[in-house]
């Protein structure tokens, strides 16, 4: 997939202007001056490709493929589901959605349709088997690019049917899918899988273990809908990588699972640049990069990003002059080997006219814009080193979706904003890490820990099966594991687990959680130092959210509540197992918090960060390596300069001193 560059580029749609043909020369024209190396072709050209049911068109494809090959320039080919013509629609309604409320959806927008429909796939199947077939051997081909950002659900009579056997296979017995969501509840017994009907506010949408298998069937059908797109391309005889494009903090499908079934991921990366501290945007973009990165642990492409401004935020700001480089360096300093756009052209007419692009419908090379597109694509070639280097980490995060799913879906000690107090506090835990200037992973619950120094376990309130035990093991050889309140309390079908919690790890955190107190966002308590001792961290802390009153065994109290009924109990506590340490943090901590906890957990980890010293609020340092370099990247976005201490180096890209401007990055290579 990679040979030595970095891509730049992005979605392109010359389908829509096939009736002018100069436009294409313009755009290959000024491609070349922007130093843009691969294009996205096909994400949406189905009625194009196939006008009628069966009439295949892609001679307009084909001769455009080679135009771009022969000025250098590499294809991702989409296969086109993400959108189907009208006629597939009317000729096939069963692949029109059905709404939870079990209304079917009119033909319209995008993303429309059944996942389980058997028509669509029949549909899908022969489109991709033909495209496989003419351009999956064409040099200018290099990835298959897996339909677009797949999401959403559908409650049709096909999907219910799938869902029922989807449950049939998993729990074998009607009573045994009873058992698993306490069905005896409000006298919810189902007498037959058949009964089983999807989640539904006119229906059943309180009993969880149903949700959440809804969920998880949703996020499965959706995978194996896009494993069978891939079947069809490896059937017909190209054997190109695969891409999938994934989405921003999105929730409905588990990522970790979707990406084992493809040869690559990408993310589509829209942040709201300028809504808020500029720096504080950076952060939330750095997760989600890093998020996808642990995905395959490998490099990823950032498939997507608005060299402007959208057109769907509420507001749309301009990128502020530098951003497009920074935005894109961003990407490449956390794993990608790709900066890509979307989109290339601007489309004359439909939803997106207004959405930044390359070229914009003036046309010209002399907007701000493409400038500085062509100033990414200077740097980025200077950059093509980097490609293929991995990222090495010693501390990670546990994200696990099924966890999100239950934690949302539950109803418990507080209902509002679950999702956003969990981020919260896999961020704060993050942030922190990021702050010492240390490479981060996430891990969902079934991933390794072994490798990892200091693992992190942020509200991770559904443990699935084997989980503690991959946790105790960690522990007992050596590791130091963080773990919060609301932890190990329900089983994978949200039911809760009996004889006391955190289940399965209570004595190796030495404690047993009693209960939570859940306070309303304008709701303070402290915590504060217990005694003497600890060293490194300040008297006081103030905590929100939620305050978990622990009964401690083991574990040695370190931090106390400073108010409320609770005023004296243990709110920080460390317990010491096998070789390792674990620590039980029981309250919504602060930033401040959490920087001094885990730089002094980093010391006794033996945790060191990339450069020396921490690393200067809004600044960013990632690293990359092959078996011969490490690659240092620095990014500031703060407001103001910022001066780093560097080691010896040759650098690939910025200022040779250390020294960064508000947006400025940084590139280094350093022999090892
Ligand atoms: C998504 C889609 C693109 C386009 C952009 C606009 O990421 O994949 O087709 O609609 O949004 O921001
Ligand atoms: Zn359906």
């Amino acid at each position: 997939m990679r040979d030595g560059y970095l891509m730049h580029g992005g979605d392109y749609n010359p389908e829509q202007w096939l009736d002018m043909p100069e436009v294409f020369d313009t755009d290959i024209e000024r491609f070349r001056e922007a130093k843009i190396n691969t294009v996205t072709l096909g994400v949406f050209s189905w009625s194009k490709l196939e006008p009628k049911d069966g009439e295949y068109h892609f001679e307009w494809l084909e001769a455009i493929i080679d135009r771009l090959y022969a000025n250098g320039i590499s294809v991702i080919l989409a296969t086109p589901s993400g959108a189907r013509p009208h006629w597939l629609a009317d000729r096939y309604p069963e692949v029109l959605r059905v709404n939870e409320k079990r209304q079917r959806m009119l033909f319209g927008t995008r993303h429309n349709h059944c996942m389980t429909s058997p028509a669509y796939r029949e549909k899908v199947r022969q489109i991709d088997t033909r495209l496989a077939a003419r351009f999956g051997a064409h040099p200018a081909v290099k990835l298959w690019h897996i339909s677009n950002e797949y999401g959403g659900e559908c409650h049709c009579p096909l999907c219910q049917k799938a869902f029922q056997g989807w449950l049939e296979r998993k729990y074998g017995t009607v009573q045994a899918l009873n058992d698993a969501w306490c069905t005896a509840f409000w006298s919810h017994t189902y007498d037959s899988f058949s009964q089983v009907e999807s989640p539904s506010s006119i229906g059943e949408y309180s009993i969880m273990g149903l949700s959440l298998d809804w969920k998880r069937f949703v996020s499965d059908q959706t995978v194996d809908f896009m494993e069978q797109e891939i079947a069809a391309i490896r059937a017909a005889g190209s054997d190109k990588p695969t891409v999938v494009n994934m989405m921003y903090y999105f929730g409905g499908i588990d990522y970790f699972r979707m990406a084992k079934k493809v040869d690559a991921v990408s993310w589509d990366n829209y942040p709201a640049w300028d809504k808020r501290e500029r720096k504080e945007t950076a952060q939330r973009t750095a997760f989600w990069h890093d998020v996808i990165r642990s995905l395959k642990k490998k490099p990823f492409l950032m498939m997507e990003s608005c060299p402007g401004a959208t057109n769907w935020q509420g507001v749309s700001r301009l990128k502020r002059p530098g951003l497009v480089r920074a935005a894109s360096l961003q990407s490449i300093a956390h794993g990608a080997d790709g900066a890509l756009y979307f989109q290339m052209r601007k489309s004359r007419g439909g939803e997106e006219k207004f959405h930044g692009a390359v070229l914009d419908h003036y046309d010209g090379n002399d907007t701000r814009i493409f400038r500085e597109v062509c100033e990414t694509g200077d740097m980025l070639e200077r950059l093509g080193r980097v490609s293929g280097a991995g990222t090495k980490a010693e501390a990670a995060v546990l994200y696990d979706w099924e966890n999100l799913w239950a934690m949302e879906g539950s109803w418990g000690p507080r209902n509002e904003g679950m999702r956003r107090l969990s981020l919260e506090c896999a961020s704060g835990a993050y942030r922190a890490l990021r702050r010492l200037g240390m490479n981060v992973d996430f891990a969902d619950q079934s991933c390794a820990l072994d490798g990892y120094k200091l693992v992190t376990a942020p509200m991770q309130y559904l443990f699935h099966e084997g989980f503690a035990e991959r946790v105790r093991s960690f522990v007992e050889k050596g590791g130091i594991f963080v773990m919060t309140y609301w932890s190990g309390v329900v089983d994978e079908n949200d039911r809760c687990f009996l004889g006391g919690t955190p289940h399965g790890l209570m004595d190796v955190f030495g404690l047993r959680s009693e209960e939570l107190d859940a306070l309303y966002d304008w709701e303070e308590n402290e915590i504060c130092l217990a005694k003497d001792g600890l060293t490194g961290m300040r008297e006081r802390y103030p905590v929100k959210y939620f305050c978990d009153l622990v009964k401690p065994k083991t574990a040695e109290t370190l931090m106390v509540y400073g108010k409320d009924f609770y005023a004296g109990q243990p709110a920080l506590l460390h317990n010491s197992y096998g070789s390792g340490s674990a620590w039980y943090l029981c309250a919504g901590a602060c930033q401040e918090f959490y920087d001094d906890l885990y730089r002094k957990l980093a010391k006794e980890a033996g945790l060191s960060g990339i450069l020396p010293g921490e690393i200067p609020d809004g600044v960013e340092v990632t690293s990359r390596e092959t078996e011969e370099y490490t690659f240092i990247f620095a990014q500031n976005f703060s407001e103001g300069s910022v001066s780093l201490a560097l080691p010896d180096g040759e650098m690939l890209y910025g200022s040779a001193d250390g020294t960064l401007e508000p947006l400025g990055g940084l590139v280094l290579a350093v022999k090892k």
